[in-house]
């Protein structure tokens, strides 16, 4: 079945001008002086151009989307059978793409979801979305990219603009892939177009998404730039180009590196304060009072999540590579990872004040979700949390109204009403992600002491923070 091509959006398109390479002829002209992109550069202008999306995760769900919204055909690769079953029915597991919004787009077989890689073979664009976590010595795991990139170097055809969104260390385009694709005589430029735009996706944001997040683009070569502009900018508000691959790469691990260290910088403040009996919150707030040269950050029970545990590592192993010790990264990364430790010290000298001791004591976590109104527990400190708290023999149990229920030091957990008797039966409650959905009034009333990491409950009346100990 043919897509329908809606209206075009009121945004205006991304206008390459000659620094951005569409202009410029170059090793990309034809023989008659037309280039050799211009056939793919009108099937993007006219949305008729085929997207292929590898991965349709928190980050490929959201663009096949947006694309498919955009007029464009879009072909959905993922390799897990059970997302594309999932998808084929309609049904979205990425909390920021409601299902209603992909069924019809299913249903006109504008996003077509596979897990056919020689699909690969009709597509004009590629996009990789595919993760990129750590291995357990804390290296760069590339290896989902490279099996994205052999898939694509199997099935590929003429003239194909491939673009990784994948978050990974800078070189990662020009070291890797492009000598990948270059293998068989193929030339960038000519043959294939290459490019690296990171995703900045905040799941769970309600005023920034896809559509309204700037996007960042460098190409290997100034076509490959323009070409991933133009496809962009017919779906996204606002791009900016800059001057290559490595430029792109660094500036995500720049943004997740900012947000480590100053993390990383609070928590260890909160764990001055801590020694020294000064409320870190109050302090905070007190400073956020300068109206130049300050930007808050909270302190937390540690960093969760598919980006700030994980991008700052890739950055300073590559910094490795090119002889670097970026000790700051390092650092930042040590403190941010101890902080699940001094939550549950925190919560052992609270017990201890009250004469008791986590062995045998029920204990609520609320919120196991790495960050505030999502239902994504990667890498998230309650976990960490959580299996410390069975390995020293507390009766656990947990509420989180994102996550119905968990794996944790293999015992399958469901999560918890919290019902006055539930918070009444508990010797500590532990708040460690501030879902808005709680009632913190309510929490705070029957449970006996709370142990509150995210400072959720600053507004509730002196009596009742008399029952509160913060990080
Ligand atoms: N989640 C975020 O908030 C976020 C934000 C910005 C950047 N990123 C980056 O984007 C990338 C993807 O992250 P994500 O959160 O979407 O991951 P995800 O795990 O949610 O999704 C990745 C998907 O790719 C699929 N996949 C793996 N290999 C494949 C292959 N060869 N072919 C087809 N499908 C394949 C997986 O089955 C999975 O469904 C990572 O590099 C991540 O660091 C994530």
């Amino acid at each position: 079945m043919k897509s329908k091509i809606p209206n075009p959006p009121s945004n205006p398109p991304f206008v390459p001008s000659p620094k951005h390479g569409l202009k410029v002829e170059g090793r990309a002209s034809g023989p008659k002086g037309k280039s050799r992109h211009a056939g793919l550069r009108e099937k993007i202008e006219r949305r008729r151009a085929r997207v292929a999306i590898l991965g349709l995760g928190y980050v490929g769900l959201p663009l096949a989307i947006e694309f498919a919204k955009a007029g464009f055909p879009v072909i959905g690769i993922e390799i897990d059978p059970a997302r594309v079953g999932m998808l084929r029915r309609g049904r979205s597991y990425v909390q920021d793409v409601p299902s209603t919004e992909l069924a019809p787009l299913i249903h006109d077989r504008r996003l077509v979801p596979t897990g056919e890689c020689d699909r690969l073979a009709g597509a004009d664009v590629v996009i990789i979305c595919v993760p990129t976590p750590l291995r357990k010595t804390k290296d760069p795991d590339l290896s989902y990219i490279v099996r994205a990139v052999e898939e694509i170097a199997r099935f590929r055809r003429r003239r194909q603009l491939i673009v990784l969104e994948s978050t990974t260390y800078p070189g990662t385009c020009d070291e890797l892939i492009l000598p990948f694709l270059e293998k068989d005589g193929a030339a960038v430029g000519r043959d294939f177009f290459l490019a690296f735009s990171p995703e900045r996706v905040d799941p769970g944001n309600p005023r920034y998404g896809t559509k309204n997040i700037p996007k960042i683009i460098g190409g290997i070569t100034r076509q490959c730039t323009a070409l991933a502009g133009l496809l962009y900018g017919q779906v996204i508000e606002k791009v900016h180009p800059v001057s290559s691959t490595r430029v792109a790469e660094m500036a995500k691990l720049l943004e997740n590196t900012f947000r480590s260290v100053n993390i990383a910088m609070v928590n260890e403040m909160a764990l001055i304060c801590d020694r020294m009996g000064i409320d870190v919150w109050e302090v905070i707030r007190a400073a956020a009072t300068k109206p130049f040269g300050f930007m808050p950050f909270y302190p937390g029970p540690g960093l969760g999540g598919h980006c700030l545990p994980i991008d700052p590592l890739y950055l300073s192993w590559k910094a490795r590579v090119h002889n670097f010790e970026a000790h700051l990264i390092e650092i930042a990364a040590e403190i941010n990872e101890r902080m699940p430790e001094h939550v549950l010290g925190l919560l052992r000298r609270t017990l201890n004040r009250r004469r008791r001791c986590v062995r045998g004591a029920p204990i609520a976590v609320l919120g196991v979700a790495y960050k505030r109104d999502v239902g994504d527990t990667r890498e998230s400190p309650a976990l960490e949390i959580m299996r410390m708290l069975i390995r020293d023999g507390a009766l656990l149990s947990y509420a989180d109204p994102y996550v119905p229920s968990l794996e944790c030091e293999g015992r399958r957990l469901r999560a918890a009403r919290l019902t006055p008797a539930f918070l009444r039966r508990q010797e500590c409650v532990v708040i460690i992600t501030d879902h808005r959905a709680f009632d913190y009034e309510a929490i705070t009333r029957h449970a006996k002491v709370v142990v509150d990491t995210r400072n959720a409950t600053r507004n509730l009346p002196r009596e009742l923070r008399k029952r509160v100990v913060t990080l």
